[in-house]
């Protein structure tokens, strides 16, 4: 039996769709129900629904074998596991946001209101910052005056743009990875490696 760890929300359901392409199917899953693991008895593969930040946290502690997680979550998670594949979906950019007409002069300390406070930490390293951790809607701060700028994630760019936002510098490219446990990883080495290369080629 495999574990897989899937993070909920529209990228948990793009990769559903990317198993059961490939197979793998748990029928509940589609049924839109409140129900958190599902399993495909036949094919000996389990699926767990979780947060899309916790998802690297249950891979890292071994209760999954393998995951399914946003680079910008596994940056920020800090854990130890295996970076298995680039499944290219998902695709966005961390980035340094501010209102329009707003211009840091990088000298003087600014407030930023960020989701993800290691990766801010890290990209500001030299310089004086207050970090405001938020758990959404980052795109306020700026607007009510809680922060300066923001660092956060852009994919189409609309809710910038719909809330009078630009983006000042791009941090990183970001996508989906598929991650393994360590501990798991070397007691499934091969049912995982075989798993992944199905998923490189379809
Ligand atoms: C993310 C991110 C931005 C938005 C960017 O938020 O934090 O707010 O998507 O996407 P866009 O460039 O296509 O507009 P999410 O939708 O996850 O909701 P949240 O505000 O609850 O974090």
């Amino acid at each position: 039996m495999i574990d897989i760890a899937l993070p909920k929300g529209r990228l948990g359901d793009k990769v559903y769709a990317k198993f059961k392409s490939m197979g793998y199917s748990a029928d509940e899953f589609e049924q839109n129900t409140r129900k958190l693991v599902f399993e495909d008895k036949e094919k000996g593969v389990r699926f767990f629904l979780i947060k899309p930040s916790d998802v690297a946290t249950y891979v890292a502690r071994g209760v999954a074998d393998i995951g399914v997680v946003g680079k910008d979550s596994l940056i920020e998670a800090e854990v130890d596991v295996y970076e298995l594949l680039d499944l290219e979906m998902g695709k966005c950019s961390m980035c340094v946001c501010s209102l329009e007409g707003f211009v840091d002069d990088g000298k003087k300390p600014i407030t930023i209101a960020t989701k993800y406070p290691n990766v801010t930490k890290e990209y500001y390293k030299n310089r004086d910052i207050d970090i405001v951790k938020l758990n959404g809607s980052i795109e306020l701060a700026p607007i009510l005056g809680l922060s300066h700028v923001i660092v956060d994630i852009v994919e189409t760019g609309s809710t910038l743009k719909e809330n009078n936002l630009k983006v000042d510098t791009k941090i990183m490219d970001l996508s989906a990875r598929v991650i393994a446990s360590k501990s798991r990883y070397s007691f499934n080495k091969e049912e995982i490696d075989t798993l992944i290369r199905r998923m490189q080629i379809d």
